[in-house]
């Protein structure tokens, strides 16, 4: 069944300072953990791994178009890049931050065409996958009955680019801190991914196994 068309979601007006902060981590630190708000390259790194459990699923042998909404400066990239099962043929990453565009640009100079870095908060067009890592962690303080509906708005739009599949992660409310970040269940949004991805047949599922303070929700379609 094809899905019913989505509009690109309205961003809250914590947004715009959300890409501010990110603008100055990134001025800061440049093209590392820290520069998009990681507090170690281990964490950011195995949480991309994680995500990445998606394509194991896919047939290793057909070419795969991935996007990546809140790139950064593009770590995804730099794991995919060699991948050979699936080899990754396209990749667009998506981010609101301009100096993070610029970054991912500088970062990868000699990614030719199967790469392009685009400054915008939605996908614009389809792909077969997409990952979302650490988008919606920082909230700048926002009341979660303003947050939620953005971040689920945002993922509805995201999904509904993604023919095979997609995976984003959530920072775990078992780790709830006095920061201005986004803590929650992951029942919650098991929950939510399953009624989004019901009309197309899809599969969820969920891994909180890899860090405290994360946890990963995945949807895969029927081919
Ligand atoms: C924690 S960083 C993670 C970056 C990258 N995914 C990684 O793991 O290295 C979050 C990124 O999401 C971007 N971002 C936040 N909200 C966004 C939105 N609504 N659409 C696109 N990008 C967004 C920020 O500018 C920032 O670069």
């Amino acid at each position: 069944m094809d899905p019913v068309r989505v509009p690109p979601p309205d961003l809250p007006l914590e947004v715009d300072l959300i890409a501010h902060s990110y603008g100055a981590a990134v001025r800061a630190r440049g093209a590392t953990s820290l520069g998009v708000g990681w507090s170690t390259t281990d964490v950011q790194m195995l949480r991309l791994s994680v995500l990445c459990d998606l394509l194991d699923q896919a047939d290793p042998a057909v070419p795969v178009h991935v996007h990546d909404l809140g790139c950064g400066w593009g770590a995804l990239w730099g794991l995919l890049q060699d991948r050979t099962a699936p080899p990754v043929a396209q990749y667009t990453g998506y981010d609101i931050t301009p100096e993070m565009i610029h970054t991912a640009r500088r970062t990868y100079p000699a990614a030719g065409q199967r790469v392009r870095f685009v400054l915008s908060a939605h996908a614009e067009e389809p792909a077969d996958y997409g990952f979302v890592s650490g988008t919606y962690n920082f909230s700048d303080g926002a009341a979660p009955s303003v947050w939620e509906p953005y971040v689920e708005e945002s993922l509805r739009h995201f999904l509904f680019q993604c023919r095979k599949g997609m995976a984003f992660n959530l920072l775990h409310q078992r780790r709830r801190t006095d920061r201005p970040m986004y803590y929650t269940d992951p029942q919650r949004w098991q929950d939510w991914l399953e009624a989004e991805a019901a009309p197309r047949g899809g599969r969820v599922w969920c891994r909180d196994d890899y860090l405290e303070d994360d946890f990963t929700l995945f949807v895969r379609f029927p081919d």
